[in-house]
């Protein structure tokens, strides 16, 4: 087979194999220098200097310097880097949102950098769908209204959209919610909005810029492993911003890793991890053993019953029953731990001559607890020492899930065959 090579701004070679089809996307030679007189920069000594050198000396901002990069139709295609490398640029110039300095951006063939303003946004409209970090909802506009808006935008009747729109809106669990008002929602649902409001219009390119930054680790993952889901469907070409190293391993088909506006290394998950081109991918995986790196509060689960001390002893014994369960974490009021309860405990209560109307203190098990940032290597002891679940409280002691042994095993074996792959 061959291969194609793109030589790259710091001398990287990002490799390419020569699939059957030309790739959706098409990034050559692009540069975005923000400031005054940006040409200036790309003809004089100062194309070549560090970023720092040439803000100082010229007040002008680099932006990105030098990309080449390919994207397959249906990729998952990730953007990493730190904050200022270039990643939201790189998505503003895909739909022109801003434009490039020089280069080119072939999308289906056709460079986008050369249409006029009319053909961009009719361009803009028939391919992208994009997600943003702050989901962008209008809010007083219902949720049906909101996922439908690009097909509004588009002209479409008031019938069609509801129509076409209902389906997606049920596709990112939100059915039922099409009559309520984005304030009403939380933000792992306002997402899903955001997120049907892009699909709504059947986009071929999904540009996702931080979608999940925003959300509580829990539902951050559970959004995540809902997009892998629903991507194995859609199979849409996605690129995809992120801060977050195993986001990026556990979504990407493909990663390309920024600084200072360059491309400093494109390559699988595995290819990442196990040989980072340099210092600074380095320094972004140098810790993705999954045990140094995942938490509690990325792996802990919801758990089925959950007793509540104001319900009493009888409630609580009904719900062990119906779960089929001995014992069960107790809550209170605000949603604090107290700890753990067992039938024979409940039992005792119900036939004992005060029959107390709820679940008092004297029968609930103190238990140990770990916080969200809890890493796993950290969580192994703990696991073995405890015959429970080990439930996971934030700093005021309100519960949030539960780490079990299977969990930590399975999340660690995973990574591994990831990476090792
Ligand atoms: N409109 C603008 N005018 C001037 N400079 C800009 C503009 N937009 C971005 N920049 C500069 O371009 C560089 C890249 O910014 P960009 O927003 O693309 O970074 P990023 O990788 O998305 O960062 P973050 O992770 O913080 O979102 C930064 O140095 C930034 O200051
Ligand atoms: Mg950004």
């Amino acid at each position: 087979m061959e291969i194609s090579e793109a030589k790259l701004g710091n001398g990287f070679l990002g490799t390419l194999p020569d699939s059957e089809e030309t790739p959706q996307i098409v990034i050559r030679d692009l540069w975005k220098i923000f400031g005054r007189d940006p040409k200036r920069i790309l003809k004089g000594p100062f194309k070549n200097m560090k970023k720092e050198i040439i803000q100082k000396k010229t007040g002008c901002i680099l932006g990105m310097r030098n990309i080449n990069l390919e994207i397959k139709k249906g990729e998952f295609y990730i953007l990493m880097g730190l904050s200022g490398s270039g990643k939201s640029t790189m998505i503003r110039n895909l739909i022109r949102l801003v434009n490039p300095t020089s280069g080119s951006i072939m999308i289906n063939g056709r460079d986008i950098t050369k249409l006029n303003n009319e053909q961009l946004i009719q361009f803009r409209r028939d391919t992208f769908g994009m997600v943003f970090q702050h989901y962008g909802l209008l809010p007083h506009m219902t949720v049906l209204d909101n996922a439908a808006y690009g097909l509004k935008i588009k002209g479409l009747p008031k019938d069609e959209r509801y129509a076409r729109a209902m389906p997606i809106l049920e596709t990112v669990g939100l059915r039922g919610w099409e009559d309520y008002y984005p304030g009403s929602l939380s933000g792992g649902m306002q997402q899903r909005v955001g997120l049907a409001r892009a699909l709504a219009n059947d986009p071929e390119i999904l540009l996702m810029d931080e979608p999940f930054s925003g959300l509580d680790p829990l539902i951050r993952r559970q959004m995540q492993d809902e997009l892998v889901e629903l991507q194995d469907k859609l199979k849409k070409t996605i690129i995809f911003v992120t801060h977050d190293l195993h986001e990026a391993l556990k979504l990407g088909d493909r990663i390309a890793i920024m600084r200072d506006g360059e491309v400093v290394q494109i390559g699988s998950p595995e290819d990442i991890v196990t040989n980072p081109a340099d210092d600074y991918v380095k320094e972004f995986v140098r810790d993705a053993s999954p045990s140094k790196v995942l938490t509690a509060g990325s792996i802990m689960e919801n758990v089925k019953v959950l007793l509540y001390a104001w319900e009493g002893p009888k409630t609580a014994l009904t719900h062990l029953n119906a779960n089929n369960r001995k014992s069960a974490f107790v809550l209170n009021k605000f949603h604090q731990l107290l700890g753990v309860t067992k039938m024979e405990t409940l039992l005792k209560l119900i036939s004992s001559v005060d029959k107390p109307p709820v679940i008092p203190e004297s029968a609930i098990r103190k238990i140990t607890t770990v916080s969200p940032d809890t890493i796993l290597e950290d969580l192994f002891p703990i696991v073995s020492e405890n015959p429970y679940p080990i439930p996971v409280v934030d700093s005021d002691n309100r519960f949030l899930g539960v780490v079990t042994t299977d969990q930590i095993f399975e999340s660690i074996s995973v990574s591994e065959g990831e990476e090792n792959a």
